[in-house]
């Protein structure tokens, strides 16, 4: 089975990788040249573990990067859709770039003499493959969904940093039909990843990735109102976590061991959820709740619960400096997460801005974000070299990302540099007891 993918962005680019790496030829198609010519030297231009390396391999042989998608459709069986979706102005889902896509797909298709399958893989809200996308198609093609072409949903469940892996080694393939389709190529494709496909409709395979990205930024809201309740009565989160993981509808026993699932990672308190999907999916998922009439209540709390975390961090800091005015205040991470240079939506970017009003100074440290927080923000900060070079001289630290680099701060390396050894550890990242009684050490959830 031949293989085209639109879009050589982070999803297109993992897929179409991940797809040759199991023997499949791949036509992706772009329609920036700088993006193409940067690909066809074996360099995604995305910072993602073994991305670059396993393209370098495939471009030029299984990995073809082109602008025509005339050209990707004719000599392929099936195209995945792999466009970003972003947000409009009022959270809602900005879909022009899907109906692009789609318009030019069924102008190829038109002229296309055998069967093809058309698959979904941005997200989109429930009911736009089959009111939007599929219309389009037809429109264009003057060929009829099920019958002359196939169309299916196909979201991804790709984490920054652990993308190639995850689209490998998947936990569930899920596959969105129109209910008249008899057409297994998707099924075919996914064969060789030997993981649990679940069959459903168009709409539910959409609403299965809303419904996974939403329960994710629910857990962390949950574990941030929860914590601000915990500070107040001088509890510290930890030791609650702790009480309630123990449940065994929680963790269950298997064998002699108690398992602790991975997804109580997002029981998390600390500065909020950021990155390029969290965030817009769950607006995207409000605004297409109101528009058919519901008031999402909870979506909007997780949302508005996350808005207020840097805000939070930073009221923190001033309750123990009095004032920030003319402080030099050190930021440890500028990306959303570490193993990513994305500093998208980032609630580091929101701390450093609430900062710079209120009158301090800023010195930031990245181990790989830095480039891209400066095409952000400019001199309106001070990009420092390294870990020591951030401290050197400030009034205080708050560390938002937690990066492995990181833990090697230590209480003499802040009585060295700092003005003042001040640590705000934001996600409770580094060993409290190792602080605690050396240096000032306020870390989200302590109770104190
Ligand atoms: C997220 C989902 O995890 C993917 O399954 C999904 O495919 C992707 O969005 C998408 O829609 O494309 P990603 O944005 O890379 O992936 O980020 P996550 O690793 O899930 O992190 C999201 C937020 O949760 C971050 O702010 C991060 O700091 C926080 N987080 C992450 C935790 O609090 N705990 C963790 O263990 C991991």
């Amino acid at each position: 089975m031949k293989v085209s993918i639109i879009g050589a962005g982070y999803v297109g680019m993992v897929t179409g990788v991940g797809l040759a790496s199991k023997g499949y030829n791949i036509i992706c198609v772009e329609r920036l040249q700088n993006k193409i010519n940067r690909i066809k030297q074996g360099k995604s231009g995305l910072y993602e573990k073994n991305l670059d390396e396993l393209l370098s391999k495939f471009v030029d042989n299984k990995f073809e990067i082109t602008s025509d998608i005339d050209y990707a459709v004719k000599n392929s069986d099936i195209t995945i859709v792999c466009v970003g979706t972003y947000s409009k102005e009022d959270g809602s889902i900005d879909l022009s770039q899907i109906e692009d896509v789609a318009r030019n797909l069924g102008i190829a298709l038109k002229s296309k003499s055998s069967y093809h399958t058309v698959v979904i893989k941005s997200t989109v809200v429930p009911t736009t493959t089959r009111n939007i996308v599929i219309p389009i198609l037809e429109r264009n093609s003057g060929k009829k969904s099920g019958y002359d072409f196939g169309v299916s949903v196909n979201p991804e469940f790709l984490r920054e940093g652990h993308a190639i892996e995850d689209f490998v080694n998947p936990d569930r393939i899920v596959i969105g039909e129109l209910d008249n389709q008899n057409n297994t190529a998707l099924e075919d494709l996914y064969q060789p990843f030997n993981s649990k496909i679940i069959k459903t409709s168009l709409e539910t395979a959409e609403m299965i990735k809303y419904a996974s990205n939403t329960f994710l930024g629910l857990l962390i809201s949950y574990s941030n109102e929860l914590a601000d309740i915990c500070e107040s009565v001088g509890v510290d989160i930890s030791s609650v976590f702790d009480g309630l993981y123990h449940d065994r509808r929680i963790s269950p026993k298997i064998g002699n061991e108690k398992v602790f699932p991975e997804i109580l990672s997002y029981l998390s308190p600390g500065p909020g959820f950021g990155g390029s999907c969290l965030p817009k999916d769950i607006s995207a998922l409000v605004k297409f709740a109101e528009a058919l009439g519901h008031d999402p209540k909870m979506m909007k709390a997780i949302i508005e619960i996350n808005n207020n975390r840097p805000m939070r961090i930073v009221d923190l800091l001033e309750s123990e400096l009095k004032e920030l005015k003319d402080r030099t205040i050190t930021i440890l991470g500028s990306a959303f997460k570490p193993d990513t240079d994305d500093i998208r939506a980032s609630p580091s970017i929101d701390i450093i801005k609430i900062l710079i009003s209120k009158g301090s100074k800023i010195k930031l440290y990245d181990p790989v974000a830095m480039e891209n927080t400066k095409q952000l923000l400019n001199d309106s900060i001070i990009y420092s070299e390294s870990l020591e070079d951030s401290l050197k001289g400030s009034d205080a630290c708050i560390l938002v990302t937690a990066w492995d680099e990181f833990k090697s701060i230590t209480p003499d390396m802040m009585k060295n540099l700092m003005k003042t050894p001040l640590i705000l550890d934001s996600r409770r990242f580094l060993n409290t007891k190792e602080f605690e009684g050396k240096v000032k050490f306020i870390g989200v959830r302590l109770g104190k």
